[in-house]
């Protein structure tokens, strides 16, 4: 980029001056000067709220400590479905009814790709692609030789992520469930969800979405595009902490269908009838397995109140404008220096992170991580620059940017 162009891009002053987000970084707890110069693995581990720490300490005064074991009538066998509803209404674009929080992805993925197979007889296979997420890969290898069902792998293009075109020939009358990533882990691809979704139902097949890098960070229709299931985690965009719940979305139409294979006595319909066997709860709730987890659910639910306070799209806007700063940035600081961007260059098919790559990007990273500035490494090469759009402020990227070109010069 010529010196004419680059004077011509605002600074990161002037485009924090401008935010209309800005405030909303307040919010956050800031740790003590020296821990921490730029934060950008908002997409692995969000930051707690200020909030967070009062929310605990009260839930475990006010709620567990005085309520004790009445809290579970009077407050906590609906949280699953309570704080599932909120989450779906501010951030899947999902009616009331349809998500429940609890368990690990790893384990909402078992439960309803396993539920969406048996649902399906006639149908084995399972389509997903090569560069997923390693846990949703292996849960359905796991699945794939517990059911005897084939695999279908697609390759798209690992730079960039799953298009309608790299599913022609996969989808079939044997397609049982198609499960993707909405934003590339990656590359940080953003699927047509709405078009992808279309193709695998018009196949009469079932479409699971792995949102956990889209949700609170893209908007999300899951209603409107007639998704049948979802599941995301809560501790990246939603900073519900460190192994926070995953919520599921099983879209109604489905529910009654599916029969999730782990049957613990919370999903079931009667939990404190200590019945005989077992017979699954109405509804979501059936996807539900044991005790949830309460107090781990807490910290989540401000963070989904402050994004309703914004709103999706302007958390989407700001995105957008960090991703397309850090691209910029990179294209000026890191390429000069022999790294390339493997990100879309194109805003509408861009999550809320950027990866470059550099075969010293390994090295990089701990130099870095020892400077408080934090990105996280992908291997082989790939440094991922993960922006929180409530929490990462413009002159952070900067920050970060210079730091990771200063690392890298430091080791050529
Ligand atoms: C796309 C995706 N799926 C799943 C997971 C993690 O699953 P779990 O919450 O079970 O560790 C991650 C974690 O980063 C992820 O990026």
């Amino acid at each position: 980029m010529n010196s004419v162009q680059q004077t011509q891009r605002p600074t990161s002053a002037e485009l924090d001056a401008v935010d209309p987000l800005a405030e909303q970084r307040e919010a956050f707890y800031t740790p003590d000067a020296g821990q921490l110069a730029a934060y950008l693995d908002g997409n692995s581990l969000g930051r707690p709220l200020k909030a967070t720490s009062a929310k605990l300490a009260s839930f475990v005064q006010d709620a567990w400590g005085s309520r004790l074991i009445r809290g579970w009538d009077e407050q906590w066998m609906d949280e699953p479905t309570r704080v599932g509803d909120r989450i779906g209404a501010v951030t899947l674009g999902a009616a009331a009814g349809q998500v429940t929080v609890g368990d690990s992805t790893s384990v909402m993925l078992y439960k309803l790709i396993r539920a969406a197979v048996d649902a399906q007889p006639g149908r084995d296979e399972i389509v997903v692609d090569r560069d997923n997420f390693p846990t949703d890969r292996f849960i359905i290898e796991g699945i794939a030789a517990e059911k005897g069902a084939t695999i279908k792998w697609v390759a798209s293009n690992p730079a960039s992520g799953v298009r309608t075109t790299d599913l022609e020939g996969l989808l079939s009358e044997r397609t049982a469930v198609v499960v993707l990533s909405h934003v590339a882990y990656r590359s940080g691809f953003l699927a047509d969800a709405e078009a992808i979704t279309t193709l695998v139902k018009d196949a009469g097949a079932l479409m699971l979405w792995d949102l956990c890098h889209s949700v609170g960070s893209v908007p999300l229709e899951l209603d409107a595009w007639g998704v049948d299931l979802a599941v995301g985690c809560t501790y990246k965009y939603l900073n519900g902490g460190p192994g926070s719940p995953a919520f599921a979305y099983v879209n109604a139409a489905q529910q009654d269908r599916l029969q999730q294979p782990i049957w613990g006595w919370m999903g079931a319909d009667n939990p404190f009838g200590m019945t005989e066997s077992y017979k699954p709860a109405e509804g979501i709730r059936r996807f539900i397995t044991g005790t949830p987890p309460v107090l781990a659910m807490q910290p989540l639910k401000d963070m989904v109140e402050l994004i309703a306070s914004v709103g999706m799209d302007a958390v989407r806007e700001k995105s957008i404008k960090l991703t397309e700063y850090a691209v910029a940035l990179a294209e000026d600081m890191l390429v000069p220096l022999g790294a390339e961007i493997v990100s879309p260059r194109n805003t509408a098919e861009r999550g809320s992170h950027i990866t470059v790559d550099h075969p010293l990007f390994g090295e990089v990273t701990q130099k870095l991580w020892e400077r408080g500035v934090i990105p996280d490494f992908r291997p082989p090469h790939g440094l991922r620059i993960g922006l929180s759009p409530l929490s990462t402020s413009y002159a952070e990227v900067e920050l970060g940017m210079i730091a990771i070109r200063d690392a890298l010069a430091e080791l050529l």
